[in-house]
């Protein structure tokens, strides 16, 4: 049917409302917070960490803020880092171009497998979802990169060469913050753990997936949602947004707004490290609004171990005092578990223990 052809098409056919298919019932609407009065949006302001300072002589400062951040928020902002502020303005500006394309180029990468190197889709999983999301996106794996390099899209023409530069560059931050973030597990370099060596290691050769997103202003903002609450599954998500506002996450029972902060990132805990901290860190839900005005781009960066690999908590982890919580998970049915449950009723307390 047509919405299976994604809100880009929808909206270039020329509609002046919300079509019935986005609707959302009353109680999951934006804006409301569950209640019957509309709530204020409020902004929330993330802890701050500063790339350079990381690396610097003050490490062991932004180590703590890190923890702090990692655990009362589960989300932070990175700035100071050193990609190149030109090659994110050339990212967001090849994605743009990519979803500007005839839909009949885009369409070539509506594939059905969820584990297609390439897909083009809509929504949040359009082969279930009963209510439609207002979101067109991109899905790009980019690990290993010589064998999905030849199956990303050949238009625009620099879309595969700013990609790959821009995926690079991500990987090497992402291993870079995780070094800070087991760090701040107290699993420090210097007394060299097992499980650090290898969950580092790990990281290193594993998956990457990167998601561009695109959504359409929306003539009825309030009906509908961009994305619907959820977590992301990996170890570390790094966020590039544009300049228009929408991502919101759920911090002390209220959606707050993050506004886009220019070049920086904003980096959040996905389930893989909610389990191997042992729930010392958690993945935060989130969610995104449409606006009416603009159109919103992101990219999202999501990195975890490969296919294969096995995730647990760590062991330095569990004591008397930290029980373990949840039990062995391999990667592929975790994948097939978040692809068929609600994206927010995804509560691994309860159904992986
Ligand atoms: C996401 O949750 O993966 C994307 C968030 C966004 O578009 O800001
Ligand atoms: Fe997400």
């Amino acid at each position: 049917n047509q919405y299976q052809k994604g809100v880009i098409h929808l909206c270039d056919s020329g509609i002046k409302k919300v079509p019935n298919k986005y609707i959302l019932p009353v109680i999951e609407r934006p804006n409301r917070n569950g209640e019957e009065k509309k709530v204020e949006n409020v902004n929330i302001k993330l802890p701050i960490i500063d790339f350079a300072a990381l690396q610097g002589p003050n490490r062991s400062q932004v180590i703590k803020a890190l923890g702090t951040a990692c655990e009362e928020y589960g989300f932070f902002q990175v700035i100071n880092h050193d990609i190149p502020h030109d090659m994110l303005h050339d990212l967001v500006d090849v994605v743009q171009r990519f979803f500007e394309l005839p839909f009949e180029e885009r369409a070539k990468y509506m594939l059905p497998d969820l584990r297609a190197p390439v897909r083009y889709g809509t929504s949040f999983n359009q082969n279930k979802d009963g209510v439609f999301c207002w979101r067109d996106f991109l899905k790009l794996m980019c690990h290993p990169l010589s064998d999905v390099l030849p199956s990303w899209p050949s238009s625009p023409v620099d879309l595969r060469e700013t990609m790959v530069l821009y995926s690079k560059q991500t990987k090497i931050m992402f291993e870079i913050l995780m070094d800070a973030v087991l760090e701040s597990l107290g699993l420090a370099s210097a007394t060299v753990s097992d499980d650090e060596v290898d969950i580092l290691k790990q990281c290193e050769e594993g998956s990457q997936l990167m998601v561009a997103n695109c959504y359409p202003s929306c003539p009825e903002p309030d009906l509908t949602l961009g994305m619907p609450p959820h977590s992301d599954y990996g170890f570390l998500t790094l966020l590039l947004q544009g300049e228009a506002e929408g991502l919101q996450i759920q911090h002390k029972g209220k959606w707050l707004t993050v506004k886009p902060l220019q070049n920086s990132f904003v980096v959040n805990i996905g389930d893989h490290l909610e389990i191997f901290s042992n729930g010392r860190y958690k993945s935060v839900l989130h969610r995104v609004l449409v606006n009416s005005s603009k159109t919103r781009i992101s990219v999202a960066s999501l990195h975890s171990l490969s296919y294969n690999t096995t995730v647990r908590p760590c062991s330095k982890l569990i004591n008397e005092a930290n029980p373990r919580l949840y039990k062995d998970t391999d990667f592929a049915s975790f994948i097939e578990y978040i692809t068929t449950c609600e994206p927010k009723k995804k509560n691994f307390l309860e159904s992986r223990k």
